[in-house]
């Protein structure tokens, strides 16, 4: 996967690039990650990037050629056929299956604006595809860029080792990930759950199944929705997670 990232903060990239899975897959080849500055692209002496908005209003707005320039130039690194993605919390939202589509592809140019935005003529140009990481507004698009990279990264073939596959994580099938234990055996009183030191790995995968159909009815039950109608044998775990809760609940006087 080739990956460009057009911004005026090109040091922002370290924070994937360097570190942890993101940063071997680097190191190992399979994820290229390079910074496009739209400053390098400017002719003026002060190398801007932004102009006052037409119509007046607060801030600035970044202009349409250095940025047109820079994408030119992510197109080289990241591939003819890679889509160029504007970040914005007016964009479509990054979802599991968004990222997957992505990691599927050659590579990406993402566009990262600053200011109040990004012209709009430059959008309708030269960008494919706009997307939001929230309904929350970051200082920039830097951070929601290295979202999509990070998420899309761990997706890729050989990226994960066996040990942390992606076909685990929450959302793999339209639900949130199981709880998980480690040692010690009792922490703070609270015992890990005895299906678990079993040994019985079917009854174990039920377990997860059941914790994770449970969760995801009492955290998120639009994903529980969106997925679709139950097999009969979730339906058989979740209603037993259920009655267990209201069981213990009724014991626990709330
Ligand atoms: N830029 C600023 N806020 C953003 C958001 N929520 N998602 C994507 N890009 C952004």
């Amino acid at each position: 996967m080739r990956v460009a990232l057009i911004t005026v903060f090109p040091e922002m990239l370290s924070a994937v690039r360097d570190v942890g899975v993101t940063g071997r897959a680097v190191r190992d080849g399979r994820l290229v990650l390079d910074a496009v500055n739209p400053r390098d692209f400017t002719h003026d002496r002060h190398r801007s990037v932004d102009g006052r908005p037409y119509g007046g209003g607060p801030g600035m707005v970044m202009r349409p050629e250095p940025l047109a320039a820079a994408i030119k130039r992510g197109r080289e690194i990241a591939g003819a056929t890679a889509p160029v993605i504007y970040l914005s919390p007016q964009g479509e939202r990054l979802t599991d299956q968004r990222a997957r589509t992505l990691a599927e592809g050659e590579g990406m140019v993402l566009l990262a604006g600053r200011y109040e935005g990004v012209d709009e003529r430059l959008l309708s140009e030269a960008v494919d595809q706009e997307l939001s990481i929230g309904d929350y507004v970051l200082s920039g698009g830097e951070l929601a860029a290295l979202v999509v990279v990070d998420a899309v990264t761990r997706l890729l073939p050989g990226v994960l080792g066996h040990e942390d596959s992606a076909a685990e994580d929450s959302f793999a099938d339209g639900l949130l990930d199981c709880p998980h234990y480690t040692r010690p055996e009792v922490y703070e009183g609270q015992v890990v759950p005895e299906v678990l030191r079993s040994g019985d790995h079917a009854a174990i995968s039920r377990w997860r199944l059941q914790q994770s159909l449970g969760r995801t009815w009492e955290r998120r039950p639009d994903l529980l929705e969106a997925r679709g109608p139950l097999s009969d044998e979730e339906r058989g775990l979740l209603d037993e997670y259920i009655s267990d809760r209201e069981e213990k609940g009724a014991k626990d006087g709330t």
